[in-house]
């Protein structure tokens, strides 16, 4: 559909920018904090490690007052577990309760609303050396920390979301240092204690804070067909059940999507089920969905005997199923200088899927471009290219809107520069530059990209500049 006015933005609506944990704090090791699975990885060739990252756990005062003159409205972020538990469980670090308390206060100084994930690939380092969420036990671990948060935090903090991209942990777990399965078994099983773990902190919130809200938070690409071969359309529907439905069924409609089930029945990797199970499912219920949004996918028939395949870039990720889909690349897209594919109306058509298929409100997470910023004669970042990313998704978004999707907020990734999962600091996202290279320092300045002032005036007239 192609309209001549748009319908404009609400007045409430939650323009925000998105961070994680261990991706911006720094101070891996301070006031108490415990090992997380990210302290312990071996960063690929020429690229850093999460210790410093962005110093954000020391300059959190300046950070905030910067997110409140660009004028945001929510501010999401991720509690790191194992500075609330440095053991996982047991023990809790009073320290590591007060960061957040100052974190969050500060944000409500400046009436910016906090949306807080409980959960974003870094587990804490004495379970993941116990076999992560292998362990049935962690269920309860999980339920334990979530009240410990909800205790301290939920008298503020209305939106709350239970795991990132837990899709993503269980197919490129490897890519995201947060594998700790040994196979493929292992790992739907992880992803079935997952599950059960969000139900039950679902339901955990609803019973203890009474108007908060609460969803999942994945990452969601809409699946396209590489041609009208009905092979290929069957092929898109087999990778969007894998690599979507399996994860949002489960926690919105609670049950196992059935293509998914299938295919795991097939490959003999199901999960064990417990007398119950189902019950825990039905028992957790999300208010909304929040998902992560960076591209879509194409993907074209696979014969049973053809060999797996992986991609050009990544080379640890698989990106075909022989006898299932094969992912392939789609040449009417650009891409970014990382070779992520770019696809505006892609944003809009998963969020009409979404909205069509579960008919709860949306809350985007996460969208945004991973590009060289690079500090001009006049020590400024000129990231037209972000510019224009964000302009064509927020038009997207806002003709979704006009289509009738309830969107609550965009928090577009990320707030400040901060550490790629896997390819350091030199793949910047932010609208704030931290002035330091993938391994020197320097002075850690906090410098206002191009992109901050036009977000900035985006919000402040709730509508796209031009
Ligand atoms: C999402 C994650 O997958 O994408 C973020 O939730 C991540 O943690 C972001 O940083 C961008 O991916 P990358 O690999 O470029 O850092």
């Amino acid at each position: 559909m192609y309209y001549k006015k748009l319908k404009d933005f609400p007045k409430d609506f939650l323009w925000g920018a998105s961070t994680s944990a261990y991706q911006v704090e720094g101070a891996w090791n301070e006031d108490g904090k415990g090992l997380s699975t990210q302290d312990m990885l071996t960063p690929p060739e020429n690229t850093t490690d999460f210790k410093v990252a962005s110093d954000h756990y020391h300059r959190m005062k300046e950070d905030v007052q910067l997110f409140a003159e660009m004028g945001l409205k929510a501010y999401r972020f991720s509690i790191a577990w194992s500075r609330i538990l440095p053991e996982g469980r047991g023990k809790i670090n009073q320290k590591g309760i007060d960061f957040y308390n100052r974190l969050i206060d500060e944000l409500l100084k400046y009436n910016i609303q906090p949306i807080v994930t409980m959960f974003h690939f870094d587990l804490p380092w004495s379970l993941a050396k116990e076999g992560g969420w292998i362990n049935r036990s962690i269920i309860e671990d999980f339920k334990d920390y979530a009240k410990i948060l909800f205790e301290n935090f939920g008298d503020r903090v209305k939106y709350w979301l239970t795991i990132n991209e837990q899709n993503m942990m269980v197919l490129a777990g490897n890519l995201l240092g947060t594998k700790t399965s040994k196979n493929l078994q292992e790992t739907y099983q992880q992803n079935h204690h997952m599950l059960l773990a969000q139900a039950e902190v679902m339901r955990l919130c609803h019973e203890m804070l009474l108007d908060a809200q609460i969803g999942p938070a994945p990452n969601i690409s809409p699946v396209y067909p590489a041609t009208n071969k009905p092979e290929d359309m069957l092929a898109a529907e087999n990778w969007a059940a894998l690599r979507n439905w399996l994860y949002l069924d489960a926690c919105v409609k609670r049950i196992y999507n059935p293509t998914a089930w299938a295919f795991l029945e097939e490959k003999k990797i199901l999960p064990n089920m417990k007398k119950g199970d189902l019950h825990i499912l039905k028992a957790g219920k999300p208010d909304f969905i929040a998902f992560n949004y960076y591209n879509s996918t194409t993907v074209s028939a696979s014969l049973p005997d053809d060999s797996v395949k992986y991609d050009k870039y990544d080379k640890k990720k698989m990106i075909s199923e022989p006898g299932v889909y094969e992912v392939v690349e789609n040449s009417n897209l650009p891409k970014t200088p990382f070779n992520w594919e770019i696809d505006p109306v892609g944003f809009r058509i998963i969020l009409r899927q979404l909205y069509d298929r579960y008919h709860l409100p949306l809350l985007i997470t996460e969208n945004g471009i991973g590009l060289y910023d690079e500090l001009d004669e006049d020590g400024k970042i000129n990231d037209d290219i972000r510019i224009d990313f964000y302009q064509q998704h927020i038009m997207e978004m806002q003709k979704a809107m006009t289509d009738g999707v309830e969107v609550l907020g965009y928090n577009p990734w990320s707030a400040i520069d901060l550490v790629s999962t896997h390819e350091g600091f030199r793949k910047r996202y932010g609208f704030i530059y931290v002035n330091r290279k993938e391994f020197d320092l320097l002075d850690m300045n906090r410098i206002p990209k191009k992109s901050f002032y036009w977000y900035q005036k985006l919000i402040r007239e709730n509508k796209v500049p031009g």
